[in-house]
């Protein structure tokens, strides 16, 4: 691991780009001196993240959320170094919450400012020190959340080359719609990995699409829809329990399957320009999950790979990445940011690189 330069304090980071308002307090090394996270529960009846409600959440409960991580930490705000948000990419309205929280915060006190790519933060903090899992630069990315399928060299904090991404849904979308038409509840990734554990994949037969293609781009549209046409089929009424469980299980099959296959391709490319051994980084929600991870295991043995995925609880949204892709960004030299700096709905990982 670099050396990481003297910060003059710790460096608070908050997270509001969908449903979770979250903040973290960390010391310059890494270590967490405090964090909470409140996943909003006002979308559960409409089984979907709902934007405007997602950003009325995030302002009445983020000054409670950061004043009870400073008491936490034992801290007062003049003891920071930094403070940084997520600033996108993400929903409009909770981005602008945290971020210009943040930014007032940071005037308040006369502290730096670091605005924070939410997809840099899902992949650096895969290298927090106390994560022990020694991931150096250069490293291969699958990033695979709700909003997210991509697969990308990272040489530094802000150095992106993307491989490949989806052409149409993102992972955890398609596992939420695959919940969703079983009956399961929102968001669907947890509870559909839960359904799995109890059926057998093979006894109803989903499509792995892309799988045995060349690159390193994805589709998820096919396998979402063909689980919605397998549900249609059954009889009228709640679908019985062992029968979901079985679709469920194929579902994760499948969408193992086809995140090793791509992965497998990107690992070729990736010992083209960097030799072997290398380590494959597995981050975003559905990187909790212990098939998808038992199977990127598999895929990146073969390749002399070592799959390096933060404990579940971190590859979800949380505030400790974006505090410490702030230490990464400050320690490889970045300028904060100015109080003009945008919050963006997009803001493509590669976009950063230049
Ligand atoms: O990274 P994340 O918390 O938020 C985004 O940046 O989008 O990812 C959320 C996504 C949701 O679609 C959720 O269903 C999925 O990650 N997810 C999972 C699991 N836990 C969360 N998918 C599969 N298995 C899981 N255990
Ligand atoms: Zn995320």
């Amino acid at each position: 691991m670099d050396a990481i330069p003297a910060l003059p304090g710790p460096v608070l980071g908050i997270e509001t780009s969908c449903d979770e308002t979250a903040a973290a307090i960390l010391a310059p090394d890494g270590t967490v001196l405090a964090e909470r996270l409140l996943s909003q529960q006002d979308h559960l009846p409409y089984q979907g993240v709902v934007p405007e409600l997602a950003a009325r959440a995030h302002l009445a409960h983020l000054p409670r959320i950061v004043a009870e991580t400073l008491d936490a930490a034992g801290l007062r705000p003049a003891d920071l170094g930094a403070v940084a948000a997520t600033t996108g990419p993400g929903l409009i309205g909770g981005l602008l919450v945290g971020a210009n929280y943040a930014k007032g915060l940071a005037l308040a006190v006369g502290k730096p400012f670091l605005a924070v790519n939410h997809l840099a933060a899902h992949a650096l903090l895969a290298r927090l020190p106390s994560l022990g899992l020694g991931v150096e630069f250069p490293f291969l990315l699958l990033l695979v959340s709700g909003g997210h399928a991509l697969l990308a060299i990272v040489e530094a904090p802000h150095r992106h080359t993307l491989l490949g991404q989806t052409i149409d849904d993102a992972a955890g979308e398609c596992f939420d719609k695959a919940a969703r038409v079983l009956g399961l509840g929102f968001p669907g990734g947890p509870a559909l990995e839960a359904l799995a554990a109890s059926g057998t994949p093979g006894r109803v037969a989903l499509p792995r699409p892309m799988l045995g293609r060349p690159g390193c781009d994805f589709s998820f549209s096919g396998l979402k829809t063909a689980v919605a046409v397998l549900a249609s089929r059954e009889p009228q009424g709640p679908i019985a329990t062992a029968r979901a469980a079985d679709i469920a299980a194929e579902f994760q099959t499948a969408m193992a399957a086809v995140l090793a296959d791509r992965a497998a391709n990107a690992m070729r490319g990736f010992v083209e320009k960097f030799g072997r051994p290398g380590t494959l980084v597995a981050a975003g929600g559905v990187a909790a999950n212990a098939a998808i991870r038992t199977a990127l295991t598999g895929a990146a043995t073969e390749q002399d790979f070592v799959l390096a995925a933060p404990p579940p609880k971190l590859c979800t949204d949380n505030a400790v990445m974006v505090a410490w892709a702030a230490i990464e960004m400050l320690s490889a030299g970045h300028a904060p940011d100015g109080m003009d700096a945008p919050s963006r709905p997009r803001w493509p990982l590669q976009s950063l690189s230049a």
